[in-house]
């Protein structure tokens, strides 16, 4: 037990399960809070509104880990071990301008919007078949059978690895996910894979292109200048890896909140059946705020001494915007730990802000709202099976997610 004025212990297993309570302690008495990490790293901790959103936007908080002072060992400090080894670090979340703006300027130019909103069919396909898969069992784990495969196979569809490759990418996908918080070889062996398999599709697409987001990438120019070949297999590597766990947990973390609020949940059933789309379209804003897929935003390293909150932060030294605290400030929203799929005041920093804002909000909301929809309306009466004590939530430091979710379901 703490002493009530004492800080809260963070990163255990008890604090996975509901981090609310210590982020309002932080909010309310540290809000720019050094601490030690379960790797041992020193970072400070930015819990309010304000002061998160001002730093996601802060050009001398630089995304490139070379600026951590404590980066002697040459570890990579973003959460994907192994990435530095295997060379894919030219991508987008480490990297400031003047090449952020490049590069990103390039893959906006092949990830469009239009080809987002083109891709909606294959959703929907993908949702129900996979519900397919289990519908007449009764029973299902959200996670496996549904949250997890939706995104894998999704990305590999837009991005346009073959339908007999797919398996391939969904095992290393699941190695990446399930040693995120632990062991490191495993991790590192599937990124190999990775790295060498995305190098020889991209060889490939090079000599005979396609109608696919890598052709695309290939093909985007920005003042005759291309993506060289390690950055359009890091560019790869970057939309699969943030635009995958991120999905599985708002589709499981959605699916969460509803059945843990049957009025909420009600109301979208209600509306889902009478065909409308205002207050699905509000609701995956308000499940994002909530309790969305992404608790921290990814490391930043202060490039000079600055301030925020009126905290000192010295030089080189690694901030974590907690954006799941952020997104339940009392100073910013209205009964935060309130879920109201109908608010309309809501500009949370689930996709983040500035320069590196989400780049897939698009296809995630896409995503997002397909398997919920669909969830609902084929699966009306969709509830938890066992006890909601029991669940247990993914270690990993960025995400939040949950490992499994048993449900059960009138067959048919
Ligand atoms: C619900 C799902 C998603 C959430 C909550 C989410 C959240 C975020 C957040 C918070 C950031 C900013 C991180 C930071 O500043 O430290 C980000 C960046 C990014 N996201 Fe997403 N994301 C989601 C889905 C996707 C999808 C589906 C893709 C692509 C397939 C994607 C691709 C990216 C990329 C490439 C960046 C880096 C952008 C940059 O640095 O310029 N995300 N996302």
């Amino acid at each position: 037990m703490n002493a009530p004025n004492a800080a809260p212990e963070l990163f255990t297993w008890e604090f996975a399960s509901d981090p609310y309570p210590a982020y309002a302690w932080l909010r309310e008495n540290s809000p720019v809070h050094r601490t030690k990490l379960p790797s041992g790293v020193e970072a400070w901790l930015v819990t309010r509104y304000a002061d998160a959103r001002q730093a996601l936007a802060d050009s001398r908080l630089s995304k490139n880990p070379e600026h951590h002072a404590e980066d002697a060992q040459g570890k990579s400090k973003t959460g994907i071990p192994g990435e530095r080894s295997a060379n894919l670090m030219t991508h987008l979340l480490n990297i400031d301008p003047p090449d952020h703006t490049r590069l990103r300027r390039l893959v906006s130019k092949a990830f469009t919007p239009r080809r987002v909103a083109e891709f909606a069919p294959r959703v929907q396909e993908l949702a129900d078949d996979l519900i397919d898969g289990f519908a007449s069992q009764g029973r299902a784990d959200l996670i496996h059978d549904f949250a997890f495969p939706l995104p894998i196979y999704a990305i590999c569809d837009l991005l346009g690895v073959p339908p007999e490759d797919q398996d391939d990418f969904r095992d290393w996908a699941g190695m990446m996910i399930r040693h995120g918080g632990g062991p490191r070889g495993g991790v590192a062996r599937s990124v190999k894979k990775i790295r060498g398999y995305l190098a020889e599709l991209i060889h490939r697409k090079r000599n005979e292109p396609g109608d696919d987001l890598i052709s695309g990438l290939i093909r985007a120019s920005d003042h005759g200048e291309h993506l060289t070949e390690n950055e359009a297999a890091a560019m790869c590597f970057v939309l699969l890896f943030a635009g995958f766990e991120t999905t599985i947990n708002l589709i499981g973390n959605g699916v969460y909140a509803l059945l843990g609020n049957p009025e909420q949940r009600a109301r979208l059933q209600a509306s889902i059946e009478g065909g409308e789309r205002e207050l699905l379209d509000t609701g995956i804003e308000e499940l994002l705020r909530y309790d969305g897929p992404v608790e921290l935003a990814t490391w930043r390293f202060a490039t000079e001494p600055l301030t925020i909150g009126g905290q000192s932060i010295a030089a080189g030294d690694p901030v974590l915007v907690v954006l799941a605290a952020a997104d339940r400030d009392p100073a910013r929203f209205a009964e935060p730990d309130t879920l109201d799929l109908s608010r309309r005041d809501n500009q949370h920093l689930g996709y983040g802000h500035g320069i590196h804002y989400c780049l897939g909000a698009p296809l995630a909301r896409l995503e997002g709202t397909t398997a919920i929809e669909t969830l609902l309306r084929r699966l009306p009466d969709l509830s938890l099976s066992g006890d909601p004590a029991d669940l247990r939530w993914r270690g990993g430091l960025i995400m939040r997610g949950l490992r499994t979710l048993p449900v059960e379901f009138t067959p048919h």
